[in-house]
């Protein structure tokens, strides 16, 4: 494909689980990948890996807790894409959490520094790049256990996964989401949140059968959506979830 028209992506976090499979998915769609990584080795790993496979993947240091980190990135796309077509707010952490009535302001604060601050900040230094795209897509990795409907129904299979701190951060995660939405509309930016489902990942101990390349194929859907798709939406692999 014509370097020209290839689609520029930056998924966060994406040297292994979910992240890793977005980035794989991306390259065999042919999208020019930017792999987002806090830990050097292991980022150069993954680029290696994917592009042995035929992609077209850089490495791309940045641990998205670090502003000084984060706008270096966006210099960094700056000079060498000029733009970008793709954001997927992927990075997060599930830390070792009490119950609810036990959990404190430090242990939220914690996660929040991560999988909502870290949204915040990547989002705010890529805006301008993903301006400079003629259809730009941000998607912001959330879990059914956000959905405040479905913790309120007694079936909910997930239902007593009760972590304060990791929850509510992925809550937050789709409020920004529909603020942004709303907002980015006029630039042509859509912005959608996606359920990867319960996949085996170093996050959860590899406690799934579903691996993390089906977790993959939504937010894969979500950056790839023609102009007709939908913007401000919360998604699974089974269609909408509630919020
Ligand atoms: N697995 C599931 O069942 C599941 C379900 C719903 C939603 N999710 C969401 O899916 C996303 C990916 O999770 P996963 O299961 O693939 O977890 P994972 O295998 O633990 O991967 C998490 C990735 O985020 C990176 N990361 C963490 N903190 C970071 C930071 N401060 N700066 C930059 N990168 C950072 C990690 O980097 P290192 O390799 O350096 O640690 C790793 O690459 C997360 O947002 C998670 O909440 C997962």
């Amino acid at each position: 494909m014509n370097d020209d028209v290839k689609k520029i992506a930056l998924v966060t976090g994406g040297n292994q689980g979910i992240g890793f499979e977005i980035c794989r998915q991306l390259g065999q769609a042919g999208v020019r990948v930017l792999v987002g990584v806090r830990n050097a080795g292991r980022g150069s790993e993954a680029v290696r890996l994917l592009n042995a496979e035929g992609g077209d993947a850089a490495c791309i240091p940045m641990d998205v807790t670090d502003a000084l980190q984060v706008s270096a990135a966006a210099e960094n796309i700056a000079r060498s894409c000029g733009r970008l077509d793709i954001l997927i707010n992927n990075a997060g952490v599930l830390l070792p959490e009490s119950r609810p009535g036990e959990s404190g302001a430090e242990l939220v604060r914690q996660v929040y520094e991560t999988n909502v601050f870290g949204v915040v900040r990547v989002t705010q230094a890529m805006l301008p790049l993903l301006r400079k795209s003629a259809g730009g897509r941000i998607v912001n990795l959330s879990s059914s256990l956000a959905s405040l409907r479905l913790h309120g129904d007694p079936s909910f299979e997930l239902g007593s996964f009760l972590m304060l701190g990791y929850n509510s951060s992925k809550t937050a995660v789709n409020a920004l989401t529909v603020m942004w939405a709303k907002d980015l509309a006029e630039d042509g930016i859509k912005v959608n949140a996606a359920d990867p489902g319960y996949c085996a990942t170093a996050m959860n101990g590899y406690a799934s059968s579903r691996f993390a390349a089906e977790g993959a194929r939504e937010p894969v859907r979500l950056a790839l959506l023609p102009d007709d798709g939908p913007s401000g939406g919360f998604f699974g692999d089974k269609g909408p979830i509630p919020w």
